[in-house]
């Protein structure tokens, strides 16, 4: 099998307006001329996801994992047509009701797409296309989150499945934690008492490997409520990520804790950090909360602004 280079694709706008005509072989040569495409999503009931294989003669990214469905729109044909076509061909399935999520672009260095994407939870028989693919499964969100990165799965998929479902995922998460936080330390004024339930929360909201606070006591941190492993119990001014985070009066994401140069290791199971200072009504830096994993680059610009907030919330 091979893909017909001198199949026409529409040109459009980054509105989706057809505005000419280009052939594949064009449009994929570096070009960089906009044409559409639509993807589709599968999800179980379960919330797993379906993957299919691109096969070995496919012109971009041979034999990694991929978007359940995804397929350029023909010159003439609207998104929804193109969307039914290609999950039937692909999948062999028509009794399936897409949702669509929205549109964006998509730029590699070969290309550079619309891409129409689409959700739907289907629960019938998949036959993937035996010329088209070479076969496709349900992934769990678990397994997706450990290829990633590791050349498996296409960084198309990569990219777009963790903006539009791992980080809401994520994120709605947070927003639970928060809302429930609030609640939790409405109206207590003892600080020990606040910081040992909002890292619970915290730790077991999120499965985090350490969880804790370091009070600043005189001249250095000491150890406050935590949850996780036995720690450190004191920090000297500017030692550590803590330290650091609490000298420079701000939050410090490490991705990876053995490229930090004076990382204080508690545990060897520790590969990556967040600290995040807590200020007191004038400013001062009173607390750090700190929040380990087991493994690298856990933590992102969402756990940057989430944890704030919720450090924000013990100002005393
Ligand atoms: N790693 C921290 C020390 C505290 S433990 O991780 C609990 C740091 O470098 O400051």
């Amino acid at each position: 099998m091979k893909d017909n280079q001198n199949e026409i694709f529409p040109l459009v706008n980054e509105e989706g307006t057809v505005i000419g005509q280009a052939t594949r072989g064009e449009c994929h040569s570096g070009s960089k001329l906009l044409h559409p495409v639509v993807h589709l999503h599968v999800f179980n009931a379960q919330g797993d996801v379906y993957l299919q294989k691109r096969p070995e003669w496919k012109d971009i990214q041979p034999g990694r994992w991929d978007t359940a469905v995804g397929g350029h729109i023909d010159y003439g044909e609207t998104p929804e047509d193109a969307l039914r076509r290609e999950v039937r061909e692909e999948l062999g399935i028509t009794d399936f009701t897409p949702m669509f999520i929205g549109k964006y672009v998509f730029e590699s260095q070969r290309e550079r797409e619309l891409v129409y994407v689409h959700r739907t939870t289907y629960e019938g028989d998949i036959r993937p296309s035996t010329n088209e693919l070479d076969g496709g499964r349900f992934w769990t969100m678990q397994e997706i989150r450990e290829a990633m990165g590791h050349g498996v799965l296409t960084p198309n998929f990569e990219s777009e499945f963790s903006r539009l479902f791992l980080d809401e995922a994520k994120k709605e998460k947070y927003r639970l934690l928060t809302a429930q936080i609030r609640a939790l330390i409405e109206g207590e004024t003892d600080v020990i008492a606040v910081m040992a339930n909002v890292c619970a929360a915290i730790h077991e909201t999120m499965g985090f490997f350490w969880t804790g606070f370091y009070r600043v006591q005189d001249d250095q941190l000491l150890l406050g409520p935590f949850q996780g492993p036995v720690a450190c119990m004191h920090i000297g001014f500017g030692r550590g990520v803590c330290g650091t985070a609490w000298k420079q009066r701000e939050t410090i994401v490490v991705p990876d804790v053995e490229q930090f140069p004076g990382h204080i290791a508690c545990s060897s199971l520790s590969r990556s950090e967040i600290v995040v200072p807590v200020f007191s009504r004038n400013g001062d830096v009173v607390a750090v909360l700190d929040i380990d994993s087991k493994e690298l680059s856990t933590f992102d610009d969402i756990d940057r602004q989430y944890l704030e907030e919720i450090c924000q919330l013990l100002i005393c």
